[in-house]
């Protein structure tokens, strides 16, 4: 199957919105979150919330002011964690990464805030081994250093990249080939939030599902970080585009990115909104982050050769599939951890 561009597609793609800002927690904000003056005064909890996992849908002027309020805290050293609540996160000089032949050393000027943080945090997601003790997993900022064999980027480039950990301190080391461009119109600190999503949603939906121009695409919590990159490209692709959210005004910030179907999964039942909109066909391409509680429903969803990626598992990882349903339609499932 052929990806092709639909040249009749209007949609461009667009620099992540505002609200993509509120996925990108610079380091020295994130550092200030854990000060005791700001937890006190009962901000601490609110900022978290928004940004942790319900960033797309609040006010982004109310998050900006809280930003620049922590803006006014900022200070010099690292941030480093150990394993449990908000409260074990501190501040700790610590020493400078240690810069291999394939890597680029960066100066970092934003990190993203991603589920796989607080998760890891919690100390239910240890970090991959030989992997950063920080936390952290996309960060934007400056090249400062190359190693001897790199030679796609040079010393004073403003990048992004994906890590496996670490982007929560000044200075991070990673794979060249884990580093990305900032992309025309977007700035340094919005960048931070792009990696995570673009290499997640570039990997599944594109590499590995195939989605084309055409086709129809469901993606389950569209007002999430995935959500929001992955309607907007996939809309640049030519699908059309289906979301699920938890609300009214999460689904109003997804419409705007370009959702053509809107199903808010609280009041109405997904699979039946999804075979009407489809004439009964189902769906091409499901991306789905909430794993067993969503699997015969999914299943339900697909038209023929559908395919379901699966990246999450909030909903449980334990469930009984009849394979009936996947053989009668050649279903694809396939998983990223
Ligand atoms: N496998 C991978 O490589 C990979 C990479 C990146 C992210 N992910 C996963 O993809 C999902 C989205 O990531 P993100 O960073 O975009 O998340 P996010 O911005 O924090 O948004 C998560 C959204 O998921 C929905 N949700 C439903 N049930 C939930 C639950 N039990 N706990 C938390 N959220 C729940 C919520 O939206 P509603 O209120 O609308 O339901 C929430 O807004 C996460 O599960 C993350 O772990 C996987």
């Amino acid at each position: 199957m052929k990806r092709e561009l639909d040249p009749h597609q209007s949609h461009n793609l667009q620099p992540l919105p505002d609200s993509s800002v509120t996925g990108s927690l610079s380091t020295e904000k994130a550092k200030m979150c854990w000060e005791e003056e700001v937890k006190q005064d009962g901000e601490m909890e609110e900022l978290l919330a928004v940004l942790g996992y319900q960033a797309r849908a609040l006010d982004m002027a109310e998050v900006a002011q809280k930003l620049e309020l922590l803006e006014d805290l900022m200070g010099n050293a690292q941030v480093i964690t150990i394993r449990g609540g908000l409260e074990v996160l501190q501040l700790q000089e610590v020493d400078e990464p240690e810069l291999k032949d394939d890597e680029v050393l960066i100066k970092v000027e934003a990190s993203g805030l991603n589920q796989a943080d607080t998760v890891q945090r919690s100390g239910a997601y240890p970090p991959p081994k030989g992997a950063s003790h920080y936390l952290g997993v996309e960060c934007s900022g400056t090249i400062l250093a190359l190693g001897k064999s790199v030679s796609r980027w040079k010393i004073g480039d403003q990048v992004c990249a994906l890590l496996s950990g670490g982007g929560y301190a000044e200075k991070v080391t990673v794979l060249a080939g884990q580093v990305l461009p900032i992309p025309p119109g977007v700035s340094v600190k919005d960048a931070a939030s792009l990696p995570e999503v673009a290499c997640t949603v570039w990997s599944t939906v594109f590499m590995m599902s195939q989605l084309s121009a055409g086709e129809t695409f469901l993606v389950h919590g569209g007002s999430s970080g995935i959500g929001t990159f992955a309607i907007q490209i996939a809309k640049y692709y030519g699908a059309r585009v289906f979301v699920t959210a938890g609300s009214d005004e999460k689904l109003a910030v997804c419409k705007d990115l370009g959702a053509d179907v809107c199903i808010n999964y609280k009041t109405e039942d997904f699979v039946k909104r999804v075979k009407e909109e489809t004439g009964g066909k189902g769906v091409d391409v499901i991306l789905d982050h909430i794993g067993a509680s969503y699997l015969k429903q999914n299943l339900e969803s697909l038209n023929f050769d559908g395919r379901l990626f699966i990246i999450g598992t909030v909903g449980g990882s334990v469930t009984e599939v009849d394979l009936r349903a996947l053989l009668s339609k050649r279903l694809t499932v396939q998983f990223h951890k």
